[in-house]
């Protein structure tokens, strides 16, 4: 496979892991992938829940979390590391400045347009810009205020297909499980629909079971936990610690062909060896 550039940054294996919360796509999985030449992509969703100990408010948590996150994976590879900042979320601009202070290669956001993406950097900074969208007009959008506003253009743009999962995360196990019929749109309190795998919680949830009582979090712009029909936050870290009794596995239209848990390795080699297939055939 040919190598491709994100700025004057190499990818030496075409691959860029999407960055999956909470708690899924961390420093492991992410230093897996730029070992094998991709871009690792650790995400910064509910980090304050992850790293629970010691002071400070959750917001603060969280910036310590990413610091970490960073730190662990720098220690486990030289390769490509970048990170995932929904624009959703309530501390996206905390994120988005400890990620570039942590001299991160790469930011990826979307779930919400990142119209001020280029403002976090300093003349210092390196850090490449990578917004996410799924429609032409939302790449238009932001093109035309960043070079309005800042004289700035994405280094690269991410384009998210109809069978995305999205928008967090649960144990991998749930896809090896699951079929085709499973897999449903949901509403999340993120304010948009979401991929996800049918279950328990997703069934209490539709009948009203799931209500938060309290919010001490505050985590998504856009939720009033008075009128929301769960907490997404506690959801998702539920389901990345392995209760989908009180939580679920946010999937892409095709997880149900997973069979078994792969390692990374293993999935970079499949996917050469079909990418390579694929081209022979068509030649
Ligand atoms: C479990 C799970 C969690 C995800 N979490 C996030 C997230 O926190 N932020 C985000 O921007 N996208 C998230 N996504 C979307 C993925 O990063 C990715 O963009 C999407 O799966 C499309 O890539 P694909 O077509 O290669 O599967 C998530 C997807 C899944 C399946």
């Amino acid at each position: 496979m040919k190598s491709f550039f994100i700025g004057n940054i190499e990818i030496k294996t075409p691959v860029i892991q999407g960055g999956m919360g909470v708690g899924i796509s961390l420093s492991g999985l992410a230093s897996a992938v730029a070992n094998e030449g991709g871009v690792g992509v650790i995400s910064c969703a509910g980090l304050g829940l992850l790293y629970p100990k010691g002071k400070g408010t959750y917001p603060e948590k969280c910036i310590n979390g990413l610091k970490e996150e960073i730190r662990k994976a720098r220690a486990k590879t030289k390769g490509i590391i970048g990170v995932n900042v929904m624009v959703a979320l309530s501390n996206y601009a905390d994120m988005v400045r400890t990620a570039i202070e942590e001299k991160i290669d790469v930011v990826f956001s979307g779930a919400g347009l990142p119209l001020d993406l280029p403002s976090y950097l300093t003349p210092e900074s390196t850090t490449k810009l990578v917004p996410i969208v799924s429609s032409s007009r939302a790449a238009k959008i932001i093109c035309d205020k960043w070079q309005k506003n800042y004289n700035y253009l994405p280094d690269a743009i991410v384009v998210e297909g109809p069978k995305a999962g999205g928008h967090l995360g649960f144990k991998k196990e749930q896809y090896i499980h699951s079929k085709s019929e499973d897999v449903l749109i949901i509403e999340s309190p993120v304010g948009m629909p979401g991929r996800a795998i049918d279950g328990e919680f997703i069934h209490n949830v539709n009948s009203g079971l799931e209500r938060p009582k309290s919010c001490s979090f505050h985590c998504i712009k856009t939720c009033d936990y008075t009128k929301s029909p769960y907490c997404i936050i506690k959801a998702l870290y539920n389901a990345a610690k392995g209760n989908m009794k009180k939580g679920y596995a946010f999937a892409g239209s095709n997880a149900f062909l997973a069979e078994k848990i792969s390692s990374v390795k293993e999935v970079m080699s499949t996917l050469e060896r079909e990418f390579f297939l694929a081209t022979h055939k068509l030649a």
